[in-house]
């Protein structure tokens, strides 16, 4: 599988670390060395539907498909206004694609099944290609009363679109349901007239903050040598690993874990924050805007997350 078209789209109101410390007991002093996040880009009258129909209507003319070449649209976002319709319902009419399109909430490793979904979809010759947006606005659903949560998060949207070739995506894919208590997220939803009381409980993003990074730099360095293994590869074969953008700190243990040179890594945490499965391909969009990527370069992704869930993926670049 390879790429063939980027796009992203992040809201316009910049928030630095010193306009948080007005609002929150914290510091740029505090932020920057623990997680290397300067800024990040926070919705404020923009909707996420607008930033995801933007970011694949970039993706879709870059890659120079019509919309009509497109067989199926799949995006990954944890939480939006809307419970229905899906979000990819307004994306299918802002690209003027017929196909079909469904929503899958894989947390922060979500772009990376929704790569699983489109390779298993074209092995089985269902598609050709497919367009795969990650969208999320992390900064509506975290607990603007706890700096340890909101100082960490941006939102916005990356999407990709994505070709069958010769070779299949290779990916990895995790489950550890014991450690479901690291990142939740409680809201009530309509009560009706059956419910028992104080059963609509809401409460706002809980993190394990030192359990999550604990899991992630275990389990991002084992995912790519098993996925690095299970294409034939080494690590020295991988162009570029495109990592989930949390915390520098991670990407830097990851890199270190595995040996290799700084240059593989590529970071936007520093400006975005964490968008949570939308990290990923507003990374690749980034990095391909700056002319870095060759035709045939091969990308190795690994992502973690609230579940908790572990991905890893390898595919090429094809354009
Ligand atoms: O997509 C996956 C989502 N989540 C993640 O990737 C999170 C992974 N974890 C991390 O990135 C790090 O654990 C954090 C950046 C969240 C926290 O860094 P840490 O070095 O593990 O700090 P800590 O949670 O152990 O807190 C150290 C101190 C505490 O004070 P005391 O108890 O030592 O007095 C916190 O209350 O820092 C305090 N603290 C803050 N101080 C200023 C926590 N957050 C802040 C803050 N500003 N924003």
């Amino acid at each position: 599988m390879k790429i063939i078209g980027t796009g992203r789209a992040l809201p316009k109101h910049t928030v630095t670390n010193d306009m948080l410390s007005e609002i929150l007991d914290t510091s740029d002093e505090w932020i920057v060395p623990r997680t290397g996040i300067h800024t990040r880009q926070v919705i404020t009258d923009e909707t996420l539907q607008e930033l995801s129909c933007a970011a694949a209507c970039q993706a879709l003319s870059d890659s120079g498909l019509k919309p009509e070449e497109i067989d199926f649209i799949i995006c990954s976002n944890v939480a939006n206004n809307y419970i229905t319709p899906a979000m990819s319902a307004f994306i299918q009419e802002a690209t003027g694609c017929t196909c079909p399109f469904f929503d899958i909430n894989g947390a922060c490793a979500g772009f990376i099944d929704a790569l699983d979904i489109a390779d298993a979809f074209m092995q089985s010759g269902r598609a050709q290609n497919v367009l795969i947006v990650a969208a999320e606005e992390v900064t509506k659903f975290c607990n603007w009363e706890q700096r340890e949560t909101s100082v960490l998060f941006g939102d916005g949207a990356g999407a990709a679109v994505v070709q069958k070739d010769d070779v299949p995506c290779y990916t990895v894919l995790t489950g550890d349901s014991h450690h479901k208590g690291c990142i939740t997220y409680l809201r009530p939803m309509e009560k009706t007239p059956y419910e028992k009381d104080g059963m609509a409980i809401h409460q706002p993003m809980i993190m394990k903050g030192r359990d999550v990074f604990r899991m992630a730099v275990t389990t991002s360095p084992r995912d790519l040598r098993n996925v690095i293994a299970k294409a034939g590869m080494k690590p020295e074969d991988v162009t570029f690993f495109l990592v989930h953008q949390a915390n520098k700190r991670i990407v830097d243990a990851i890199r270190e874990n595995l040996n290799l040179p700084e240059e593989k890594f590529p970071t936007i945490i520093d400006h975005t924050g964490n968008t949570s499965s939308a990290s990923i391909p507003l990374l690749i969009d980034e990095v391909a805007r700056q002319g870095r990527f060759k035709k045939g370069d091969v990308l190795a992704l690994s992502a973690f997350g609230a579940g908790f869930v572990t991905a890893a993926a390898i595919l090429t670049w094809g354009k």
